[in-house]
């Protein structure tokens, strides 16, 4: 299990190139997903879609097969969570429909160095609360990455999601955590979306971490499905997720999964 106790890698030059590429990919590929989205897609086809990108762009998928601690290894390449599912749905048969709101979650490693994103879009025009509560998420995943300056301490992030997201009425996933991201797709730190600013290690220009904040608009709490993937609120109101891979530099954080037009 990850925790604020393990040593943070920072990158050299040479290993951020590569997380920069991957970043680049995961980007550009997420572009494509959403873009997609319509009513009557069923989320396998957005799967697909992934799964020919991979192969065109010759990147190698972080998620198919992945099976941290006993869990079965992960089957598709693309996480697709809809309405209230918070994150790790599988693809499979279900058809979009008007008014849904559909978390893609990402990832690709190029020469073993990974990049993770996610986004959450909507189906069509949504009610007023799931615009709010995607905007809320959005805006959070932004507050979160300016906190990645050297001299920070890891617990700013947090601090940062929650500080928003509470007083806007909605509430953040505890049992989920951004990480850091390397040559494993999850590494040390875990990086809890709530807590007080002020605590753990000090950032460090070199260090990348993977931030995503998971938004409820009713009770945080989490259940599994069957399937053993599938996280879903347990009042069964809807979550957004919105993630992006960043880099910490002497200056401005650097968003490696980020490109003309994404999230
Ligand atoms: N971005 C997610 C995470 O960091 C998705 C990975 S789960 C996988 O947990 F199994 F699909 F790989
Ligand atoms: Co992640």
């Amino acid at each position: 299990m990850l925790s604020y106790g393990q040593r943070i890698p920072v990158k050299t030059r040479a290993e951020v190139e590569k997380m920069r590429e991957a970043g680049r990919q995961v980007g550009e590929i997420l572009l494509e997903l959403r873009a997609l989205v319509r009513p009557g897609l069923t989320t396998e086809q957005l799967d697909r879609h992934a799964r020919k990108a991979i192969a065109e762009r010759g990147v190698t998928s972080s998620f198919l097969g992945y099976g941290p601690h006993g869990l079965p290894a992960y089957p598709a390449v693309l996480c697709v969570s809809v309405n209230d599912e918070i994150v790790h749905g599988i693809p499979g048969g279900r058809t979009l429909e008007e008014g849904d709101i559909v978390s893609l979650d990402f990832g690709v490693s190029v020469d073993g160095w990974h990049g993770d994103s996610a986004v959450t879009t909507r189906v069509g025009e949504l009610d007023a609360e799931r615009q709010h509560l995607v905007d809320v998420t959005h805006e959070s995943l932004d507050r979160a990455i300016e906190e990645l300056r050297p001299g920070r301490r890891l617990s700013d992030i947090g601090h940062a999601v929650q500080s928003f997201v509470e007083p806007e009425g909605f509430s953040v996933v505890r049992d989920f955590a951004g990480h850091g991201i390397g040559s494993e797709m999850h590494e040390a730190p875990w990086i809890p979306n709530y807590g007080a600013r002020g605590r753990g290690p000090r950032l460090k220009a070199g260090m990348v971490f993977a931030i995503e904040p998971m938004v409820n608009v009713g009770v945080p709490d989490v259940e599994i499905l069957d399937d053993e993937w599938t996280a879903v609120t347990a009042d069964g109101l809807p979550s957004a997720h919105f993630e992006h891979t960043v880099l910490v530099t002497d200056d401005a954080p650097e968003v490696l999964t980020r490109v003309a037009g994404s999230h």
